[in-house]
């Protein structure tokens, strides 16, 4: 069977409400053959949600970039799971390492909103990978090993793992393909043989532009990319997206 590929648009703290709701509108009218496309998802800051999610889609899907791993409660400047989704969000981002370093967000807290996302039937994109350091002091695999074990519990039914070497996020270093391969045979066999009622898909994120797309989604276990920088300019999403037509 042709694997199918996700184009996942991470758009980080970007975006005006005119210039995203054009943005939507022009990339629906794309023409998709849905054979070979898993899903293509928008996430977008909560404010641009609202306004998002009133334009009629056709083949674009919504994201938050976090959530709150409580329902609701006494959380000041937190956005709670259910006005997500009221906002027609299909994806949660999680433990983006944007999150974790500068909200100093734990495996632990991870987990908790893992829980919650699938408990409200939403499907949390957890994002793992290593630092520089980790990766020269030959630590990567254990450090994925632990973000995996500590925040994927057996209940999870739904899952998307994007993984993400700190290093190449926004950096225009991506690893080799025979690294990314490892990483995501790593991810791959930790499911079959620790969470094996879980339904995964794997994407690779960090650099991923026009040029690079097609090779790392032709890699072995990886079915898509995580996109940040090249996913805010709509002639690169374009010849991302014409790249598996
Ligand atoms: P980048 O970001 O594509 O700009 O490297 C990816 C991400 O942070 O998800």
């Amino acid at each position: 069977m042709q694997k199918k590929t996700f184009i996942i648009a991470n758009w980080k703290m970007n975006m005006s409400v005119n210039n995203a709701n054009k943005f939507i509108k022009k990339l629906d009218k794309l023409n998709y053959k849905k054979k070979k496309f898993k899903e293509i998802v928008i996430c977008a800051q909560f404010l641009l949600l609202p306004s998002l999610s009133k334009i009629s889609r056709k083949n674009i899907l919504l994201g938050s970039q976090d959530c709150h791993h409580e329902p609701q409660g006494a959380f000041t400047g937190d956005s709670s799971i259910d006005l997500i989704k009221f906002f027609k969000c299909k994806y949660v981002i999680v433990g983006h390492s944007e999150r974790r370093k500068y909200h100093y967000e734990s495996n632990h807290l991870i987990k908790k909103k893992i829980d919650l996302i699938s408990i409200k039937n939403l499907i949390p994109i957890l994002c793992i990978g290593e630092s520089l350091e980790e990766r020269k002091s030959k630590k990567y695999k254990e450090k994925i090993y632990g973000q995996l074990n500590e925040s994927v519990s057996n209940k999870i039914k739904k899952l998307v793992i994007a993984y993400e070497p700190i290093w190449s996020i926004g950096t225009g270093k991506i690893p080799s393909y025979d690294e990314i391969s490892e990483i995501s045979n790593l991810i791959k066999n930790f499911f079959v043989k620790f969470r094996k009622n879980c339904d995964l898909s794997i994407v690779y994120g960090g650099s991923v532009d026009s040029l690079n797309f097609r090779k790392i989604s032709e890699i072995k276990n990886i079915n898509g990319a995580l996109i940040g920088g090249s996913s805010l300019k709509y002639s690169e999403l374009k010849k991302i997206v014409s790249s598996i037509n």
